[in-house]
């Protein structure tokens, strides 16, 4: 099993813990941080609904839990006939974390679909750079 494969098995096994009552659009995600570890997060919903947290969120608060701050690459799953790319809020989170060239795989059940880096979603993005040190 290659490593992207092991990096969607995980979004995947995840996604079928996400808590998504309201919307039935579950949603998995799985980072591989810089020094080669993994972590996983669901997308978790509110009867509250602007209180739902998406998959991406999760995944980054458990590495961040873990003590990991640079993302390498990240797999989403999802179901649908279309691409299920990262909501413009999530393509900010991840930037906190990753560099423009990091890549993101957008995967159905059947896995990979398409592979973006962060910098062709979220293009000229405001970051941590932009802060005076
Ligand atoms: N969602 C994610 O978790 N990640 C995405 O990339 C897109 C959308 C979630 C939010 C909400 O729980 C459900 O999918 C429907 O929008």
């Amino acid at each position: 099993m290659t490593g992207l494969d092991e990096l969607i098995e995980a979004a995947a096994r995840v996604r079928a813990n996400a808590y998504a009552p309201y919307s039935r659009f579950a949603v998995g995600a799985a980072i591989r941080a810089e020094d080669g570890t993994l972590h996983a997060g669901a997308n978790v919903e509110n009867a509250a609904y602007p209180q739902s947290q998406c998959a991406e969120a999760s995944a980054i608060g458990a590495m961040v839990a873990a003590g990991r701050r640079r993302i390498a690459e990240i797999a989403i799953v999802a179901d649908g006939p279309a691409l299920c790319a990262p909501c413009g809020g999530c393509r900010q989170r991840i930037r906190e974390f990753a560099a423009p060239e990091v890549p993101i795989h957008l995967c159905g059940p059947d896995g990979l679909r398409r592979t973006l880096t962060l910098g062709e979603l979220l293009p000229f993005a405001f970051g941590p750079d932009n802060l005076p040190p």
